[in-house]
């Protein structure tokens, strides 16, 4: 299938590795769908475990150079990747859409959000200050400076093809750390043209390395990378389990493992919450990328006295979203990514039907069929339900009613997870007092978009550990070495 691309060098289907875009060592290719036709886009080196062998191999001839160059030489190269990155975002956005299903007005904010963290780390590399300490003995000085960690690696996952990728790679190469990706088996494309904008900006052959694979063979090459000693950092993006098994893997080389995994967020308005604001901040939270974002609002609790209110402002909102394909215009909610993603939320809706759960509003899908969920709002849920505890991923807003403010604290904090939470209230003490007793690693309030460039994002509990953007995500990537220098008269 060929995509309307301004610049059709940017849809690569071969896999970067050192200087070359290469095959895979068995000759093997694996197929790529559009998630809202079921066609296939093209297909991929289908790399095993040698080939990112091969990959990480280049990553460390091409360190010593790569971290030796001064931080305004990095921040150089970054800066004309973003620039890049920026001005190939309409092909970029067609590439995200295709292979990852979003309405294009969403592909476009995703690329401007992604080539924000280059142009962020950019900044951040020339400001990787040590320290220096008061000495213990008059005869010494002590310094701590900071150092790349070495060769590093990121998986990130289909949600976001763009800017997850560069919010790992725009730090690790501000520290001075070369790396190996491993996309999506669903969507490599983004990735490969990133790849081929790196080489176009001037990132040197080895700094960045691209190894694609299938669902099968991600396994494989998850593994390869978690057991070599030359890998010293690992960055992951994606699911709780699949986090849990790449850090027990990684445990054997001792490597730094930073995991933004799964989440289960709670969406809490008070009945001092502006109702507008509140249902407007909803349809963000609950409903970008057809609900597929690890920081979606997965509950919503609402207090007593404003629930049938805001219920209905909801409903309406949600019977207007227009569901399609995202390169269709005025398309609100795009198609799930597979149909295992459709599968699982069609069973989680069904397990909350089954125990007495009400569908307020559901969305018109007309001749849709496919990966297509219809928008939908559940209302007399309660916490024995499995979409309560699980994360939905998809386009399901399920509405508990609640009384107090301790209840609703308890409730949120009801489950394993802690990425994002948000609440809407207009009492200041409120805000203060809910933000600091919820359990999670990033809280909007009065809003239901809290992402940003240049703030930390990543959670507690089993949602992960590590945090990525801001300046603290530099930290993923850099060693601290404390030097003392004895004998000064
Ligand atoms: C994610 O879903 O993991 C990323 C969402 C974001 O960066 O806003």
């Amino acid at each position: 299938m060929s995509l309307k691309l301004n610049d059709k060098t940017l849809f690569q289907s071969k896999a970067l590795i050192g200087a070359r875009m290469c095959e895979s060592s068995s000759g093997s290719r694996v197929e790529v769908f559009d998630p809202a036709t079921s066609q296939v886009l093209g297909t991929v080196p289908e790399m095993n475990s040698r080939d990112t062998q091969d990959a990480i191999s280049e990553a460390e001839s091409a360190l010593s150079a790569w971290r030796s160059l001064t931080a305004a030489a990095r921040s150089d190269l970054l800066r004309a990747w973003f620039q890049l990155v920026t001005d190939a975002s309409e092909d970029l956005a067609t590439l995200i859409t295709a292979e990852c299903g979003k309405p294009m007005a969403e592909s476009r904010g995703e690329v401007t959000y992604a080539a924000s963290f280059l142009k962020w780390y950019a900044e951040e590399a020339t400001r990787a200050y040590g320290d220096i300490i008061p000495p213990h003995q008059p005869d010494k000085r002590l310094f701590v400076i900071k150092q790349s960690i070495g060769v590093a690696a990121a998986i990130t996952p289909w949600n976001f093809p763009a800017a997850m990728i560069l919010r790992k790679v725009g730090a690790a190469f501000a520290a001075g750390c070369t790396m190996v990706v491993k996309p999506a088996p669903q969507t490599p494309f983004t990735a490969l043209a990133l790849g081929v904008l790196a080489g176009r900006a001037g990132i040197p052959a080895g700094v960045l390395n691209i190894v694609t694979g299938s669902i099968d063979s991600s396994l494989e090459i998850g593994t390869a990378i978690c057991k070599s000693s030359t890998v010293r950092a690992l960055s992951f993006t994606g699911s709780t389990k699949a986090g849990i098994s790449l850090a027990e893997q990684a445990a054997s080389t001792v490597k730094k493992v930073s995991l933004e995994l799964g989440g289960n967020a709670s969406f809490i308005v008070f009945d001092d919450a502006d109702i507008e604001g509140a249902v407007e901040g909803a349809l963000a939270a609950k409903f970008r990328n057809s609900g597929q974002t690890c920081v979606c609002a997965n509950r919503f609790f609402v207090q007593a006295k404003i629930h049938d209110e805001f219920i209905q402002k909801l409903t309406a909102a949600v019977k207007c979203l227009r569901v399609g394909p995202g390169n269709e215009t005025d398309v609100a909610v795009g198609p799930l990514i597979d149909n295992r993603a459709y599968e699982k939320v069609k069973a989680l809706v069904a397990d909350a039907i089954h125990n007495g759960a009400k569908i307020e509003a559901e969305g018109d899908l007309g001749a849709l069929g496919g990966h297509f969920y219809p928008p939908t709002v559940l209302t007399s849920v309660n916490s024995g339900m499995r979409l309560a505890h699980e994360e939905i991923f998809g386009p399901v807003a399920p509405i508990f009613k609640f009384d107090d403010e301790s209840d609703v604290v308890r409730l949120a904090n009801d489950t394993d997870f802690g990425l994002a939470s948000y609440f809407y209230s207009d009492d200041i003490s409120r805000c203060f007092r809910i933000a600091e007793a919820i359990e999670c690693g990033m809280i909007g309030i009065n809003t239901g978009m809290l992402s940003t460039a240049t703030a930390p994002f990543g959670g507690v509990k089993s949602s992960g550990v590590g945090r990525e953007g801001g300046r603290y995500g530099l930290e993923e990537y850099q060693e601290l070495k404390y030097i003392c220098l004895g004998g000064i008269a």
